[in-house]
């Protein structure tokens, strides 16, 4: 009987504690142990239990492997019901406080990632697209806009060359040294505005920009979907969103040399993400670049 294969599944205060934690967070093996404070034999045992019941999903990522409650199914019906339940017990609230730490704390690393390399950025960025010219591609399609802004500006060589197209530009970096280096670029010029903040918390108005772009920043984050419903929110109806990310790929080299989070985003997904931060996607063109990748432009609009 499929409901006795989930409550057996359930039926463990450890993998309870799971399954409360991976309904709000993705996470890597590494991350879960830090915030359970259990080995990692043990931590695997459990995921592994929870997997094949249908409860969890394990998403693999080149050497690495990500752990979700599972979206959809009669897996995810059951843990929509039980969900409820568990929303009392102190323990699982403790457990939800201590997986939002272990993300700042990510996401504090990659912000210090950054500030480390942002004096190379610019050459390091040439050494995975060569001939390709990304920014130019992007500007193409986000020109004639009131309001355009790039959401992870990096040293903001792409938000100046947006400046040239549109009548105000915002970027938007939580790295203060790539800001910085952003801030030498325009001295100042009262039609860019840099703001420091997060992607999923961006430091916008609801409906301020009439163009958005996010380009190679969304492999960085542990919630890419969250980021896309935040471009959303600050972006007018009718707006345009231009997305540049990896495909999916499994070259390991990118996370340990360039600090991605993960090895790009298959098509499917990011088409998927899109759809449910409420963009409606109108193109999509695919770039051949180096070191094995391919860059998808994706191009949406806010309905
Ligand atoms: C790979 S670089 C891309 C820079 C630029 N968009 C480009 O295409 O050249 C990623 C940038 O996103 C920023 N970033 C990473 N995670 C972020 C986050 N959670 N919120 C805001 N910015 C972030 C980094 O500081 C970095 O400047």
């Amino acid at each position: 009987m499929e409901i006795l294969k989930y409550c057996k599944a359930l039926a463990d205060e450890t993998r309870a504690r799971l399954v409360n934690v991976l309904l709000r967070f993705e996470l890597n093996v590494g991350e879960i142990v830090q915030l359970m404070e259990m080995g990692q034999s043990r931590i695997s045992r459990h995921l592994k239990i929870l997997a094949d019941s249908g409860l969890v999903e394990c998403r693999r990522d080149g050497l690495w492997a990500f752990y979700r409650a599972s979206d959809s199914g009669p897996g995810r019906n059951f843990l929509d019901g039980v969900a409820p339940v568990m929303e009392g017990e102190a323990v699982f609230g403790q457990d939800l406080a201590r997986a939002a730490k272990v993300i700042r704390e990510r996401m504090a690393q990659t912000r210090q990632f950054f500030d480390s390399i942002a004096d190379d950025w610019d050459r390091l960025n040439k050494e995975v697209l060569g001939s390709m010219d990304l920014r130019g591609e992007i500007v193409s399609r986000v020109s004639g806009c009131d309001v355009a802004a790039d959401l992870g500006c990096g040293t903001g060589e792409l938000l100046a060359l947006m400046a040239q197209k549109s009548r105000t530009v915002i970027g938007v970096d939580s790295s203060p040294k790539m800001l910085e280096l952003a801030e030498d670029r325009f001295h100042g010029d009262a039609r860019v505005s840099l703001r420091i903040g997060e992607l999923s918390f961006l430091p916008l108005r609801d409906w301020e920009a009439d163009c958005v772009v996010v380009s190679l920043v969304l492999h960085h984050l542990a919630r890419p979907l969250e980021a896309l419903v935040e471009a959303g929110r600050v972006l007018k109806t009718g707006g345009r969103l231009v997305v540049a990310e990896f495909d999916k790929h499994d070259n390991e080299v990118m996370r340990t040399e360039y600090g991605d989070r993960q090895l790009g985003i298959a098509n499917r997904e990011m088409r998927g993400w899109l759809e449910k931060a409420g963009f409606e996607v109108r193109e999509q063109t695919e770039y051949k670049v180096n070191m094995g990748l391919a860059v998808i432009l994706y191009e949406a609009v806010r309905l």
